[in-house]
């Protein structure tokens, strides 16, 4: 299976929000990267239902939906309602991961967890089967453009040696600081689905950005 990209429309230009959905229905970028914040887990707030609903209606890929929210188990049931194919949460901020990732299958959407970058992947290691994808944050999550952080490599490795050994098939998904200049380590190292925001948005050509780390 080739890997995945994920342009992360925070980066794109919100004026123009039907246009960048636009251009990523016709790039080779496999899914849309939706970042929701809440001002509370993290620093910073960015958009909620209403544009979600919005893009829905333009994006014609998978949605790729990243709560950096605290309390994320209140508001499964609307995130389904208004398009999300995956809900991601952070491991941080959920008191019962179990409960949480099965009303996120229960709901018919593939359940995700997100690690900010000081948690340890082996913290997983009992919910691996329950998992359809595991998000490694390599910036400290709460905004785009940040510099990718080096011990990203480590822990995707030891992240896809836990699968290996458990038999278990989630997706490894990398979020922050994405580029052609590390994307190939990442591969290597484990990963499936590579997040991209300012790489992609802030290029010249974003459907040739998309292209070349389609093409790693
Ligand atoms: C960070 C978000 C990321 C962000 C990535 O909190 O979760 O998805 O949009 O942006 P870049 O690729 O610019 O680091
Ligand atoms: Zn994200």
């Amino acid at each position: 299976m080739s890997h995945k990209i994920a342009p992360s429309i925070l980066a794109a230009d919100f004026g123009n929000l039907q246009r960048d959905c636009e251009m990523v229905n016709n790039s080779q970028a496999d899914w849309f990267h939706l970042d929701v914040m809440d001002g509370v887990f993290v620093p910073n707030i960015s958009f909620g239902m209403p544009i979600i609903k919005n893009i829905n209606s333009y994006a014609k890929k998978t949605l790729d939906v990243h709560l950096m929210i605290v309390n994320p188990d209140k508001f499964i049931k609307s995130f389904k309602e208004i398009g999300a194919d995956v809900l991601t949460v952070h491991y941080e901020v959920c008191d019962h991961l179990h409960r949480t990732l099965s009303a996120i299958k229960q709901e018919g959407m593939k359940a995700g967890v997100a690690l900010n970058p000081h948690t340890s992947v082996h913290l997983l290691s009992d919910v691996l089967n329950d998992l359809d994808l595991v998000c490694i944050m390599s910036v400290n999550p709460g905004f785009g453009g940040q510099s990718f952080i080096e011990n990203t490599y480590k822990k995707v490795k030891e992240l896809a040696h836990l699968r290996e050994i458990s038999n278990a098939n989630f997706l490894i998904e990398i979020d922050g600081g994405v580029s052609t200049a590390n994307a190939r380590k990442l591969l290597d190292a484990g990963a499936d689905v590579l997040v991209a925001g300012s790489f992609v948005f802030k290029s010249e050509n974003p459907v040739q950005t998309i292209a070349d780390l389609k093409a790693v």
